[in-house]
């Protein structure tokens, strides 16, 4: 069959995979190759066990791989024969040199870009997925026309907004589609031709356009507001503790106003995931670039409260067992960074199990889709951690139970079954207020929720 199309994807990660395999299901008449340079990673795109957990990612992986979506090692072969180039490969935060620790680590990026050049043999337009600092597009056009080889390179950005758990739905139907372009009539039409991919199902009026500073900005900023939501609902969790306010009560009157809207002001133990710490650090470091402190420093406070929040909770559990976690056995339900993911980056849960074990208690990781990333996080750290997949069996002889993860799962358990298991005093620290807290305090538990008085029977 010859294809309408031909487009190709560089990095076959969270965002790659996901994304790829949505525009095949949408468009049989293009051809969707997606490559990596990690042979492992592809094998398993091409395998039964896809190497992500996303409710609804197999089923149209299966509809669609062999047919029209390809996953290959092959990024010569994938740049010569696709007219689109989607990159996403990983901008992690840089570990050394100027800006560690804050600004991103462009290197896959700028190797990306070599590559397309050295095997580009047609016109392509290059679409940014990653997120980028503001301004990566004009270093990205410099690198592929520094060879004077007559081909042309127009790039846009293109963010995605996708979140772990929900990537399939939010695909689907996204709240918006973003494509920035340069305003010149390649750019423009370069443009056109990826408005004309996402028309397929998305419809016109959710696909929005912008200059491409515009665009490369927005997707920190949108990660920056939904990050700072989360920290201002931890920050007043503190208060909610201290005044015997009720963390949900106040969300719910808070959020009910239609200009704050009730959704992403669940307090927890802290947010996670590859993006938000990231990507805010990003902003700041740009900031600071800039020469606009008072910014940098605001949008700091966001990680700052975040990283309290995780003290916090820490703390709350040190301070609940009588100042000593020596030897006592405490069960981390939950190890991703949220649910329905077995995604484990930046997890709370990696920091809460290593100051546990700093504490020299034992601790038992049990989640339904993460325990292999939690093996890896947890490699090379001595002390006594056991990873038990049935939470029943992971609780017993514990003294307590942090929920780390809002696993639907974890509510529904018999706890009092658990209680009948666990070392007494029992205690449970629910980091996500998914518990029905009462129940648990009356079945013999001493409850710590988040922002919400302790039920205690001392
Ligand atoms: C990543 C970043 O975290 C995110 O900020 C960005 O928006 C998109 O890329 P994610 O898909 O979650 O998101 O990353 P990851 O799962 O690490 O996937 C990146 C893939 O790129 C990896 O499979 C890696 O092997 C691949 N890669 C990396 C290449 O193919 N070539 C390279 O040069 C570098
Ligand atoms: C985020 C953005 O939502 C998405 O648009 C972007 O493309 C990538 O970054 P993701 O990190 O996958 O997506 O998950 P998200 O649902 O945003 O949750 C991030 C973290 O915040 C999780 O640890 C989550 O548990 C936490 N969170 C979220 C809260 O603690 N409370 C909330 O109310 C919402």
């Amino acid at each position: 069959m010859t294809f309408e199309k031909h487009i190709l994807c560089i990095g076959a990660g969270y965002v790659g995979g996901p994304t790829m395999a949505m525009i095949a299901f949408k468009c049989p008449r293009y051809k969707v190759t997606v490559v990596d340079i990690n042979p492992g990673r592809i094998a398993e795109w091409n395998s039964d066990h896809l190497p992500i957990y996303e409710p609804g990612l197999d089923e149209i992986v299966r509809a669609t791989r062999g047919k029209n979506l390809f996953f290959s090692t092959d990024i010569e072969k994938g740049i010569r024969e696709s007219e689109i180039i989607f990159v996403s490969v990983n901008t992690p935060t840089k570990t050394f040199g100027a800006g560690a620790g804050m600004a991103a680590d462009l290197q896959y990026w700028d190797k990306t870009a070599r590559q397309i050049r050295t095997y580009a043999t047609s016109n392509k337009i290059i679409v940014e997925k990653s997120t980028l600092p503001v301004k990566t597009a004009q270093a990205m056009k410099r690198i592929l026309t520094s060879e004077a080889n007559g081909i042309r390179f127009d790039v846009l950005s293109n963010p995605e907004f996708l979140a772990e758990g929900t990537a399939v739905r939010d695909l689907e139907k996204p709240d918006r589609v973003l494509i920035g372009s340069t305003q010149t009539p390649n750019g423009l039409r370069a443009r056109d031709v990826l408005v004309e991919i996402y028309a397929n199902w998305v419809s016109k009026d959710r696909i929005i356009t912008s200059n491409i500073w515009s665009s490369e900005l927005s997707k920190l900023v949108a990660n920056a507001f939904l990050a700072q939501r989360v920290s201002s609902i931890n920050s007043i969790s503190a208060l909610c503790e201290k005044a015997d306010a009720d963390i949900e009560e106040v969300a719910r009157a808070v959020g009910m106003d239609s200009r704050v809207g009730g959704r992403f002001l669940n307090a927890s133990v802290g947010f996670g995931g590859s993006c938000f710490k990231k990507d805010i650090l990003n902003l700041v470091y740009l900031c600071r670039y800039y020469d606009l402190k008072e910014v940098a420093d605001y949008w700091e406070g966001v990680v700052k409260i975040n990283d309290y929040q995780k003290d916090r909770f820490l703390l709350k559990i040190l301070d609940a067992l009588f100042n000593t976690l020596a030897d006592k056995r405490i069960c981390l339900f939950g190890f991703a960074f949220k649910a329905d993911t077995g995604d484990t980056r930046e997890s709370p849960a990696i920091f809460v199990a290593r100051q546990l074990i700093e504490e020299k208690a034992r601790v038992v990781i049990t989640d339904p889709k993460a325990l292999k990333n939690a093996m890896k996080d947890m490699e090379g750290v001595a002390g006594d951690i056991a990873y038990v997949e049935d939470p029943y069996v992971a609780c017993e002889g514990c003294t307590a139970i942090a929920v780390m993860t809002e696993w639907r799962t974890y509510a529904a358990l018999d706890y009092e079954r658990i209680y009948r298991t666990m070392a007494k005093p029992a205690f449970i620290f629910d980091g996500r207020n998914i518990l029905d807290h009462r129940k648990l305090f009356e079945i013999g538990f001493n409850v710590f929720p988040i922002g919400k008085p302790s039920l205690t029977h001392f």
